[in-house]
Parts: structure tokens; sequence; C-alpha cells
């Protein structure tokens, strides 16, 4: 013990603020380094201790040889000390400030906090989007991002060596040199090679949206990625026609971004479309007057589509026999329509993301702004 009971020789209030000065520093120095419940039960021993502690024996012996008029004076202080001992106390045992060790186990230590995931931007509009088409009837299909040149490629019209395969460079598997062409195995460019494996599965009528992953030889930048998000749509049927496909995408598009959204169709080309549109929406941050976003054209392009080419069917159909099933994609009866978009621009222009890295970069302090 650091402090010898000793009797007071002088009662004047500097002397007194100075010695209560000292027991106040000695009992806050004391309570800063409690590390343990025994700890904590030795400072209020030594303190309040009902025969020992140092309170009742200096409160004791110095109000008892105080003059008259310094026992006031007194008690306001000791009382202060003793506030100041038992909030401290309070403070070690309830663990602020200091631990609290039970049979050797940190009790006072900060919990484990369980983080609840929220969905990742990309895969929240994915999900927003398929629902756009569910609600029209449409159902879901997936398929693999590790695809054969014949499924990417080959079935929709891409013959070998055709230029349009220059658009849609990508990963190739190695060492496959033995296979034929049609098998060899590559990163998909599209979520369209579904649309075969789809075909091949079922009988028409068919409405299906197929949400994924693909893969590009293209040099990051703030708008492309080598890696990307597609949602593909494919409806076959009896005479289905090119104003069901400009019906449907427009009623998709105004059901995603609201009912004042306009689009527009423009000739294009697709090797598996025939014939083929890109679609433009109305700009959906200055409705259409024209603003930086919209690189003051009042529009912004967001889809691919077309009606499926005949020789998508004629693959299908090859294939299926090949497979030993029916060749139903009867041409003379059968048609449909196709489209694709970006999922990553859609994401990024509804929650105003100006770099397409920072969706694939898993920096936290980006993706929790999303939760
Ligand atoms: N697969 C095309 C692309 O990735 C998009 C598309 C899909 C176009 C379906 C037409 C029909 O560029």
């Amino acid at each position: 013990m650091s402090a010898a009971i000793h009797e007071l020789t002088s009662y004047d209030e500097a002397s007194l603020d100075s010695i209560f000065a000292d027991l106040e520093a000695e009992v806050t120095a004391q309570t800063s380094a409690l590390s343990s419940t025994d700890a904590v039960e030795a400072f209020r021993l030594e303190w309040l201790g009902r025969k020992q502690g140092r309170l009742g024996q200096l409160s004791a012996l110095w109000l008892k040889s105080a003059p008259l008029e310094a026992k006031k004076t007194l008690g306001v202080r000791f009382n202060k000390l003793k506030a100041l001992i038992e909030e401290r106390l309070e403070a070690a045992q309830s663990g602020s400030g200091t631990s609290v060790t039970v049979a050797g186990l940190d009790i006072t230590l900060p919990g484990t906090a369980q983080r609840v995931g929220v969905e990742h931007p990309l895969v929240r509009t994915m999900a927003e989007i398929v629902q756009v088409f569910q609600r029209m009837g449409y159902s879901v299909g997936i398929g693999p991002e590790v695809e054969t040149d014949f499924y990417n490629f080959e079935a929709l019209n891409f013959p070998p060596n055709h230029p349009a395969r220059d658009t849609q460079d990508t990963l190739v598997v190695a060492e496959q040199d033995g296979k034929p062409l049609r098998e060899r195995l590559l990163m998909r460019t599209h979520t369209s090679p579904v649309q075969i494996r789809s075909m091949l599965e079922q009988d028409p009528p068919l409405r299906l949206v197929i949400p994924g992953k693909v893969h590009r030889n293209d040099a990051a930048d703030a708008t492309h990625s080598p890696v990307f998000h597609q949602v593909e749509g494919l409806c076959v049927g009896d005479d289905i026609t090119f104003s069901d496909l400009k019906g449907t995408l427009d009623h998709a598009m105004k059901a995603f971004f609201g009912s004042a959204v306009k689009t527009r169709f423009f000739p294009s080309f697709f090797p598996f479309t025939e014939p083929s549109a890109d679609v433009q929406i109305s700009c959906i941050f200055c409705g259409g007057k024209g603003c930086r976003k919209c690189k003051h054209s009042g529009w912004i392009e967001l889809l691919g589509c077309g009606m499926v080419d005949p020789a998508v069917f004629a693959s299908v159909n090859q294939r299926r026999i090949e497979l030993g099933r029916e060749p139903v994609y009867d041409t003379s009866r059968i048609s449909g329509f196709a489209f694709g978009m970006g999922v990553d621009r859609i994401a990024m222009m509804k929650y105003g993301i100006s770099d397409i890295g920072l969706l694939y970069s898993g920096d936290m302090r980006f993706l929790e702004q999303f939760a």
C-alpha cells in the first residue's frame, strides 16, 4: 500500500486540496490498471473494506482530531472521494475501461459481430430483370460458362473463320488441337448458347430468360470488363412475329425503368437473328431532352435482338437428329425472337456507378453502400 495512514497536521483549504487531489489521482491510477476480477476485488477491499479499508480509516482518524470548523469541509471531501471510488469500481466491474477474466476467459471482450450479407448490385439487378420477364410467363434457364465452339459459335450461325467471330474473341482452353473444332472448349462470349441448349432439350412453344456471366477479350477500362453479365431471352412458338418482340421489350423496359420510358428499334446485325435490331430507350436521366449521360441524344442503347434466324433452327434440328430426338423446330410453322442485354451497364445506370471495375473489385467500401 503506497499511502501510509498518517495524521493531518494542517486543515487549511490549500493543504486539504492537495491531499485529496493526491488521493483521487491514486484511485484513478489504480482503477485504470485493473485487469482481472481478483484485482477489482482487491481494490475494493483496499479502499472500502469494512475493517481495513483506507477510506474508513482515514475518515475516522482525520475527522476525530479535526477542529469543529474543518469537519464539514472534510466530510464533503470524503464523500466526493467515496463517490469517485464507487464510480470507478462500478465501471471496472461492468467491464468498461477494463477487462474481467472469469475462469481464464475474458468476458469483457467484444463479441464477434455477425454481419448480415446483402446481394451484390449485379446479382440484384440481374434478378430484377429476370423478374420482369417471369411476370410475363418466362421461365429461367442457365448454362455452362465453359462452352464448346459448337454451342457458342457454330450452332448460332458463326461458321468457322467467319469475321463475326472476331467481335467475340475469348479465352480458349489449351491443348485441344486434337479435337474437332466444334468440340473445343472456350469461355462463353454470350448467353446465347443457352438458346441452343434449351431448344435441344425442350419442344416449342418455349419462353425463357437466361441470366449469366460471359467473357470476352476486352481490355478493361471504365466501361469494359473482360468478365461481364447478360440476360438473354428466347421466345419460340407458332406465329411469333417482330411485333411480339417489339411489344415484349417495350413492356419490359417500362416495367423495369418506369412507364414513361420509350423504346426505339434500329437495324443491326447478329449472325443468329434475321432481321436484327438494336434497341434504345429514352434517356432515364433527362427524359429524352438530352444530357451528358445520353451524349445529348436523348436515347441510350441497351439491347440487341431479332427474329431467330432459320439457320439456327436448322442447327437445332440437325443436332436433335444426331441425338436421336425429333427435329420439331419446323420453320414453316415455328418462329421466334431472341434478345440480349448487358446487366453491368444497366446496374451502372441504375446505381450511378461510373467505373465497371468497381463491380469486380471486392472493395467493401463500395459494396457496403448497397446494404
Ligand atoms: N448475344 C448477343 C451479344 O452478346 C446479344 C443478342 C442476344 C442479340 C440475342 C440478339 C439476340 O452481343
